[in-house]
């Protein structure tokens, strides 16, 4: 299959001049090219011209850009949207004033979810997950990180895994399962804490690495869940077994969450809503990316982290969305990226990089995916504006016009854009 996007108003590359990633005012530049062309061959981008005449005969299908925006399909780094049940009676608390950590402490929050999960089969989970996933894509998202941790036991932790594994087979769209067995600790392990550990350690680890269940293993780092010294014994076992490694940490106290990532070289750390000033300097040290999740600092009313002062710094920011049933209801990283801006003091084309290829390198993805480069898999959203800055300044809007992922046209909204030739 050869498909031509033909005089795209504005393709935004996303090329990073080291190949890996954007930092500093590299994350201000977004590749922009005008009145361009793209080609694609298979799975593969194979050509971005600006030639004026075509043989459109020569391609299965030309698609008429010329008041689109082309971009590298959109990666959503950070989510938990495999889950059963909903919390829609917590939210109504909130607003009658409980906190999330309030609710949490009298037994709802994840492990509300938690009891839900468990109680739903693979089937239902996946059907839930599907429909989760539709929508993603309906946003222009191509690639999306999933988590468990809402099993928080060994059935239903290794039933998730194989749940994301298992979609990830049967769709379009790729999903890159991350264990978090260590999102909480589950009520039945409420006073003996160690065994819960030594779980995850010296059984679940092992067998989801025997059944390559997982790519990353992740920890959330909290008073209310898990210490730095446990989070360490997790992670480094993780290590030990060739997972890569992801951190949660940051989101209500800073207890040394960020030191400790930097130690282990975890691939990034996420959240950071209330990072300090010290830690903010030590990552930009370092090539660990900062994953911001602006969707949660709304939903939650908490702080929003500090992204400017973060890429000032020189910190790798990526945006996600960290899409769960409690903190952030929302998978449209669209809207991600304008409160990244109006919020977390991010300028428009930084959040641009921040959703593609800063987002790709969090994931150990950045050869294939996250920027429009020849050679590259041909993962490409095609808005329905000549403008690109529209998407950050319409929030809540859908601009999807088309998802490409592999070189397959897997979304479309209404009338294709054939050319009247
Ligand atoms: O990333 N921080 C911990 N976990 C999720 C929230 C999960 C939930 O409330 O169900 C998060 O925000
Ligand atoms: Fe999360």
């Amino acid at each position: 299959m050869k498909i031509l996007l033909f005089r795209s108003s504005q393709i935004l590359t996303c090329k990073a001049n080291n190949g890996k990633f954007k930092r500093k005012t590299e994350l201000n530049d977004i590749g922009l090219l005008e009145n361009t062309s793209l080609i694609i061959e298979e799975d593969k981008i194979v050509d971005i011209t600006s030639a004026k005449n075509f043989d459109f005969s020569k391609f299965d299908l030309v698609l008429d850009c010329h008041d689109k925006v082309v971009m590298p399909g959109l990666i959503d780094a950070h989510s938990h949207l495999i889950f059963a049940g909903s919390r829609a009676d917590e939210f109504e608390m909130r607003l009658d004033g409980k906190s999330y950590e309030e609710i949490a402490k009298k037994g709802g929050g994840i492990v509300r979810t938690v009891s839900a999960t468990r109680n739903a089969t693979k089937k239902e989970l996946k059907k839930l997950a599907l429909n989760r996933i539709s929508e993603a894509i309906s946003f222009g998202i191509t690639t999306i990180e999933v988590k468990s941790g809402y099993g928080l036991d060994y059935e239903t932790e290794i039933k998730m895994l194989e749940c994301i594994n298992e979609l990830n087979s049967e769709i379009d769209v790729d999903l890159i399962p991350t264990f978090l067995g260590a999102h909480t600790i589950p009520p039945e392990f409420k006073d003996n804490r160690k065994d819960y550990i030594n779980l995850i350690t010296d059984r679940l680890i092992p067998e989801i690495v025997t059944k390559n269940l997982a790519k990353f293993c992740d920890v959330f780092l909290e008073k209310t869940a898990f210490s730095v010294d446990e989070s360490k014994k997790i992670l480094s076992r993780a290590k030990e077994n060739n997972l890569q490694l992801k951190l949660h940490c940051d989101q209500f106290n800073s207890i040394g969450g960020v030191q400790l990532g930097i130690d282990l070289d975890v691939k990034s750390i996420d959240h950071l809503e209330m990072i300090v000033e010290k830690d903010i300097k030590a990552i930009a040290q370092t090539d660990i990316v900062a994953v911001i999740l602006p969707g949660v600092s709304y939903y939650l009313k908490i702080p929003y982290a500090p992204g400017r002062k973060m890429i000032d710094e020189g910190c790798i920011v990526a945006i996600a969305t960290d899409f769960n049933p409690g903190s952030c209801t929302s998978q449209n990283l669209p809207l991600m990226m304008n409160i990244a801006a109006l919020y977390n003091g991010m300028k428009l084309n930084e959040t641009i990089n921040s959703v593609t290829i800063n987002a790709a390198y969090s994931l150990g993805l950045e050869n294939q995916i996250g920027s429009i480069e020849i050679g590259k898999q041909a993962d490409i959203l095609i808005l329905n504006t000549n403008d690109y800055k529209n998407l950050i300044y319409y929030f809540g809007k859908n601009l999807t016009q088309t998802v490409i992922k592999r070189g397959k046209i897997i979304y479309e909204r209404n009338n294709r854009m054939r050319p009247k030739f």
